[in-house]
């Protein structure tokens, strides 16, 4: 199973763009990806031959209902999820969780406890915190190691007791890397019965998400960190979403999933979405020997890519340890690596990350710095106060060569 680069590379028109006769290298992908053609090209037939509301008696709403049908089954091709009814599109990850919040907030009395984790996005975090500022709850911590980068389990454990009603984790960290057994927390808070929400954003362009196999409550991911458009998915299994009671305004559908859809939504943005995963189905097809339905298709995609990236978070890892004053923050373990994604954040013992960040793009190499929305990890490992991290995030259309030059260039920049 080998990714043919050149034809991948080949999908996604970005990337041979250069200025001033210099390529750009995107390691910037954690904070949103670029776009295969046939992303691009479904919006735009969206827009210029789809463009109507839902519903009418007339050619272009019924192209619309077409279009959202299709992305709701691409979405669940790409969660494994048992319907597409499960499916509710937003405009981001960020805004779903603030909204469905307020619905699992009505099932929730004072004095419950919910369980938040310090390896999370804030966006997995101060809605929930919000949330029980305004009802009473009491909110208890999953740390993580900071020597590990890891959760200890045997915490959760003691976490849980006959108050928790909701765990919120992330599947994948998108500072350090780290990515988490998501399938025994959900197992856990299921013996508990307890609910489960988890944040897939940066795990979703790397791996297999399989909400069966998770045995999650609720999964959130945005299309444009996996090569779609700017858009968020919330997946909720059936049972749970039948006993929320949505917050709607009164002539919204009342049926699932559409009662918790917030307002109109991007029919554009759901074409893009479903021909990113119609890219992954293709990979799979072409590249890993993916038979049979989009949704095989796609996990061969995905199993191909999980392993190409592997190679890419080793390289990178071992190239940034040989440079001096570098410390990466996140596993660096050989035997561990297989528990991380590519996405990999360093500090420096002297140059801030703000300035690196700075002296990459000046070599038109993208990378992000700073907390990256990540207080919590940024505050455990001690590096709030001192400007957070570089984050480097390759993703498979990044390749060795790309991050032979980030270290070229970062050398004489660290020395
Ligand atoms: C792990 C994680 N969760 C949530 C978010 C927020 O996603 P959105 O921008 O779709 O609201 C991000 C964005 O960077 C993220 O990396």
């Amino acid at each position: 199973m080998t990714l043919d680069l050149e034809a991948i590379r080949s999908q996604f028109p970005a990337l041979s763009e250069t200025d001033d006769g210099v390529a750009r290298l995107y390691f910037d992908n954690p904070a949103g990806t670029q776009v295969p053609k046939r992303v691009a090209d479904a919006m735009s037939q969206c827009l210029l031959r789809a463009n109507a509301n839902l519903g009418g008696h007339f050619r272009t709403s019924d192209l619309a209902g077409a279009i959202v049908a299709d992305a709701q089954e691409a979405m669940a091709d790409f969660l494994n999820a048992p319907s597409p009814d499960e499916i509710i599109f937003g405009q981001n990850m960020t805004s779903l969780t603030f909204h469905v919040s307020r619905s699992i907030g009505r099932h929730l009395d004072t004095g419950d406890e919910i369980i938040l984790s310090r390896m999370d996005h804030d966006a997995n975090v101060e809605p929930w915190v919000l949330l029980a500022r305004d009802h009473g709850l009491t909110v208890r911590w999953l740390s993580f190691d900071t020597a590990t980068f890891e959760f200890d389990l045997r915490q959760l454990e003691d976490l849980v007791n006959e108050r928790t009603r909701l765990i919120c984790v992330c599947a994948a960290s998108n500072l350090t890397g780290t990515v988490n057994d998501v399938k025994s927390i959900c197992r856990m808070a299921r013996e508990a019965g307890v609910w489960t929400y988890i944040d897939a954003v940066q795990s979703a362009p790397h791996m297999v998400n399989d909400v069966q196999d998770f045995g999650c409550d609720f999964l959130v991911c945005s299309p444009y960190k996996f090569f779609g458009p700017h858009q968020g998915t919330l997946w909720g299994r059936r049972e749970v979403l039948e006993t929320l009671e949505p917050y709607k305004v009164r002539p919204a559908p009342e049926a699932i999933p559409w009662c918790f859809a917030p307002g109109t939504a991007s029919h554009e943005g759901m074409a893009g979405t479903a021909a990113a995963v119609d890219y992954f189905a293709w990979v799979g097809e072409t590249m890993a020997g993916g038979e049979g339905d989009r949704r095989q298709k796609v996990r061969a995609g995905m199993g191909a890519i999980a392993e190409y990236e592997q190679e890419l978070a080793r390289h990178l890892v071992q190239g940034l340890r040989a440079l001096p004053g570098i410390t990466v923050q996140g596993i660096t373990a050989a035997e561990a690596m297989s528990r991380r994604g590519p996405t990999v954040a360093f500090t420096h013992e002297q140059h801030a990350p703000d300035d690196i960040a700075r002296a990459l793009a000046e070599k038109n190499i993208f990378a992000w710095s700073g907390h990256n929305y990540a207080v919590e990890v940024a505050k455990s490992l001690g590096i709030l106060e001192s400007g957070g991290a570089v984050r480097v995030g390759p993703v498979h259309y990044n390749t060795l060569a790309e991050i032979d030059r980030l270290l070229e260039v970062l050398d004489p920049v660290l020395r």
